[in-house]
């Protein structure tokens, strides 16, 4: 840490000009003043990292200036400078904030170490911020829900690569989290600090895309009277999210792939090219493969966006994450909705359908019936009739309590299985009036895999 600007407040001109010298020499941009006031005007239109002051002038004096230092600019180094003999008004400036003091008549060096001294402080004091803050960055990941087997892999690899600069292409179908994800991987990342960009590339007609995504001079095109910064360069320093990427056109393609290859832009209209330091999330829904094969997307930019990829997998090859969604979606949906009576339960087979069903739509699809479900719901359980609107084609058979009840058009083995499995544990719940220890024996679980599954699969287990 070095400082640069430094402020010399003196009211004396002879001594100004000597610390000015000095100061000059050890190696600082100086600028002097002779009073608070005037220091205080100069310290709002610069940026300084220390201030130099005499105790002792007209107008306001040092202290007085230190203090209002203290109120507007409390991380700022001031070190103050006292005629021999005054030994009090240093004591008094050491107790108003002040870093150190130097005692007049001094030596040249004498100066020039105490700013050293104050550089040592300030750049341990930023280590040890920064150390902080990096052993306090949270892993986890907010507002994700997810502890099947195939989401605790996708948290794994956003873990991995969330430090890394490397551009990632996170795939899957619609609703499944690929914003969310994106959004991790910035939040995870050194840059979090840094400004996170969305843009969805479908949704920006070609002709303005470019400018958008890049940005252009004033006077590029009729429209342009003042010149525009583009989304890359509102993501400078942080991540940029290319959301539908594959909904780019050509023309634009060629484009980002020169901007992803050289890390550097050229605003629409510009002759110059500046460099930029952004890192470049994209996600689509399509198999951006099978768009390389049929010629619509260029295979160099696919091979430059998905450097690393992450696969988000549909709803329905995790239904073991529904009942803790379905639980996330409900708080979120008692808060939003201020509702009264906040809903407390879902019920055994409003839960059972939820398992059941195939969410082509996925986890929004998931979050859109449970907020209607609350919407229509009276009392304080989600009730099934609350989802009828959900499916179509409800794959449950409306059958008796007892029976299994795995949709004609089942196929999913992984599916079925959680349903016979919440059907056979209501079972033994019923049978052994809702003691778990029996009805663990009876089903051949241990009994902590019993309360596991029985909260995984939001079974009641006292009306089973
Ligand atoms: N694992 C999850 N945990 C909690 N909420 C989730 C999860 N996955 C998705 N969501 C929520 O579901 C909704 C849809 O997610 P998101 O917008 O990230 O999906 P997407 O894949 O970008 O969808 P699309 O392809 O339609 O743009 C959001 O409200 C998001 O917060
Ligand atoms: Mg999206």
């Amino acid at each position: 840490m070095r400082f640069r600007n430094v402020l010399l407040v003196d009211d004396d001109s002879s001594m100004r000009h000597v610390l000015a010298v000095i100061l000059t020499e050890g190696g600082y941009e100086v600028r002097a003043v002779s009073n608070g006031e005037e220091a205080l005007a100069e310290l709002e239109a610069r940026d300084y990292d220390l201030v130099l002051s005499d105790v002792r002038m007209p107008k306001m004096d040092g202290i007085t200036l230190l203090k209002e230092i203290r109120q507007r600019r409390p991380e700022l180094t001031v070190v103050v400078m006292s005629a021999y003999g005054t030994h009090d008004s240093a004591i008094e400036a050491m107790k108003a904030g002040a870093y150190d003091y130097v005692n007049k008549p001094f030596k040249p060096d004498e100066v020039v170490l105490v700013l050293r001294k104050a550089e040592e402080r300030e750049r341990l004091k930023r280590e040890n911020e920064r150390l902080r803050s990096e052993l306090s960055r949270d892993l986890t990941i907010k507002n994700l829900i997810g502890t099947s087997e195939q989401m605790q892999e996708v948290v794994r690899q956003v873990r991995k690569l969330a430090p890394v600069k490397s551009t990632a292409l996170i795939t899957g179908e619609s609703g499944t989290g690929k914003e969310l994800i994106a959004r991790a991987l910035h939040d995870l990342s050194p840059r979090a600090s840094m400004p996170f960009v969305a843009v969805n590339c479908g949704a920006l007609p070609e002709q303005l895309m470019e400018s958008e995504l890049f940005g252009h001079v004033k006077g590029a095109f009729t429209d342009a009277v003042r010149s525009k910064k583009g989304l890359f360069g509102e993501a400078d320093g942080g991540t940029l999210l290319l959301d539908e990427v594959g909904e780019l056109p050509a023309a634009l393609q060629v484009k980002l792939l020169r901007v992803l290859q050289e890390e550097e832009l050229r605003r629409v209209g510009d002759t110059r090219s500046e460099r930029i330091d952004v890192r470049v999330v994209a996600a689509t829904r399509r198999d951006l493969a099978q768009e390389v094969a049929e010629g619509r997307f260029r295979e160099d930019l696919f091979y430059r966006l998905n450097v690393v990829n992450v696969r988000l997998p549909p709803l329905r090859e995790r239904p073991s994450d529904i009942p803790n969604l379905a639980w996330h979606f409900v708080a979120k949906y008692n808060e939003r909705l201020g509702r009264k009576p906040p809903i407390s339960s879902i019920s055994a087979a409003a839960m059972e359908r939820l398992l059941a069903y195939s969410w082509p739509g996925n986890v929004r699809e998931l979050e859109n019936a449970i907020e209607r479900a609350m919407v229509l719901s009276e009392g304080e359980v989600i009730m099934p009739e609350g989802l009828r609107q959900m499916s179509a084609r409800p794959p449950l058979a409306s059958g008796a309590a007892d029976a299994l009840v795995i949709g004609p058009e089942e196929l999913s083995i992984k599916r079925a299985t959680v349903i016979v499995e919440a059907e056979l544990i209501r079972r033994a719940l019923r049978k052994t009036g809702g003691n778990r220890t029996r009805a663990a024996e009876l089903l051949e679980l241990s009994q902590r895999a019993l309360i596991y599954k029985i909260k995984d699969y939001g079974i009641d287990a006292d009306k089973p």
